[in-house]
């Protein structure tokens, strides 16, 4: 069978080198016969150079009185070139022609087809060898086709991950098929490897073929849903002792509250063991308000509600925002500054939840800016089917493995008492439900910027 191997690098199409030694003009038309159909043909004016060429296939087109010369020739040489004689005294089309032609059609049609898998694909002799190998191997391995054939598959992905197993070592040694995920030194992430072993006609094992599937996009996806998932546990589970707390909490509350009114009885403050009693109670009514402040947060965040959505105006709602934290800014002394766009389309939400996800934005850049820093707030368009309403801080910044984390609920980097790490995931909770997105930007000790993107879709745009 002949061997038709690919001599040209990654990228490049897939030419085969086609040595032509001819007799005179024949040779010649059958050289640019083969040019046409996208091989490189290579003249040789002697048999001994044609047969040490490193070309894909050798032919030779000679009169019937030479052909036998050279057939003798030719078979004393072994390790040659695949090798075709042709042997033909005229310029019209040739059966040998066609049968030249019809190997490189099928030769190309299979190569394009190995070639159009956009998965990795090796095919490896038993020794784990590549005998052959698509484009999509060389694009992941970054190296050219010809460097990939002939090397050992371990040297070409790099050894398993620790604790990960070989799926290829194991089908070569055992000759059953498996799919499995791996880890390679060579090759990002986790792959998944499907080997399956081949025989030749009489079922002897030849080697596998391998094809490498890059799985991380599935993985972290799988791993989303998992978190999404583990949220909304969280989320049951405190709504259930939220609200078990609530009532008990709201008695003490009560009680907490009469105790203080009756502890300023002058006859009671008289009494030496009495004297610190309004400080002790002030102490548990103020920690009571704690506790009720973090219980709501709690119940807001596990609230499954659809939003009520009606057309808002973000400019607006904006406004509105920046107006119950200005005061606060001001004590602190960070500046609020808006920028708001005149000609931002009105889109369909909960007016209510959305200044909540505002508030807990401005609260975080409040919280992270020093006195003297700036806050801006900003809406504007994002493309043509979003608007969007940015936070950005000059404060302290998220550290990056920091990033991943501020969503979820109960993380917080405040000290006890002053966060409840609810705020970002329940702003979270809140724009997912207007299946909008949420976007962090954050250098340490330059600022963060978050936006609130939110689609447009569905809304009456222009003034109203
Ligand atoms: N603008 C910001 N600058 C720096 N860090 C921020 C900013 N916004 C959020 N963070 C970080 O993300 C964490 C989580 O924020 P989140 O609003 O969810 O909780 P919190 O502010 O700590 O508590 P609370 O429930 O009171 O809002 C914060 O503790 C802080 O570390
Ligand atoms: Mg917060």
């Amino acid at each position: 069978m002949l061997d038709f191997q690919r001599m040209s690098g990654e990228g490049e199409p897939q030419r085969l080198r086609v040595g032509v030694l001819g007799s005179g003009a024949e040779g010649a038309y059958w050289a640019s016969d083969l040019g046409g159909r996208g091989v490189d043909v290579i003249f040789f004016q002697s048999l001994d150079a044609l047969l040490e060429a490193q070309v894909g296939l050798a032919i030779v087109v000679a009169n019937p009185t030479e052909a036998a010369r050279l057939a003798a020739q030719v078979a004393d040489r072994p390790t040659s070139p695949p090798f075709a004689l042709l042997v033909s005294s005229g310029t019209q089309a040739h059966p040998h022609l066609r049968l030249v032609e019809s190997l490189l059609k099928g030769k190309n049609e299979w190569e394009r087809t190995f070639d159009a898998i956009v998965d990795p694909v090796a095919m490896l002799d038993r020794t784990g060898t590549v005998v052959r190998a698509n484009l999509g191997l060389a694009r992941v391995l970054q190296r050219p086709i010809g460097e990939i054939i002939g090397a050992p598959y371990g040297d070409l992905l790099g050894r398993p991950g620790q604790g990960s197993i070989d799926p290829i070592a194991e089908s070569l040694s055992d000759g059953r098929a498996r799919t499995e995920e791996a880890r390679f030194a060579r090759l990002p992430g986790v792959q998944q490897v499907t080997a399956s072993p081949y025989n030749d006609a009489d079922g002897t094992p030849q080697g596998a073929v391998v094809i490498l599937k890059d799985v991380n996009d599935i993985k972290e996806q799988q791993e989303r849903m998992q978190q999404a998932s583990r949220l909304a546990d969280i989320g049951q589970l405190a709504a259930g002792v939220a609200h078990e707390i609530n009532t008990p909490l709201a008695s003490i509350a009560l009680r907490a509250e009469s105790l203080l009114k009756v502890a300023g009885d002058p006859q009671l403050q008289a009494v030496e063991s009495f004297k610190n009693f309004p400080r002790y109670l002030k102490t548990i009514d103020e920690e009571i308000f704690r506790c009720k402040k973090i219980i709501s947060a709690l119940l807001e965040f596990s609230r499954v509600r659809r939003p009520e959505t009606r057309v808002i105006d973000l400019n607006a709602l904006a406004e509105k925002a920046a107006d119950l934290v200005g005061h606060q800014m001001k004590l602190k002394q960070v500046s609020l500054a808006l920028q708001l766009d005149g000609g931002l389309p009105h889109i369909r939400a909960d007016d209510g939840q959305l200044r909540q996800a505002l508030i807990a934005l401005l609260m975080n850049a409040l919280d992270a800016t020093r006195a003297g820093g700036h806050v801006d707030l900003q809406t504007r368009r994002d493309g043509a089917d979003a608007v969007m309403l940015t936070v950005a801080d000059d404060g302290m910044g998220i550290p990056p493995e920091n990033l991943d984390k501020i969503f979820s609920p109960f993380f917080t980097t405040k000290p006890v008492g002053q966060g409840t790490g609810l705020g970002l995931a329940i702003c979270h909770g809140i724009v997912t439900s207007h299946r909008g997105e949420i976007r962090v930007e954050s250098k340490v000790g330059q600022g963060t910027r978050l936006s609130l993107v939110l689609p447009v879709a569905g809304a009456q745009t222009g003034r109203s």
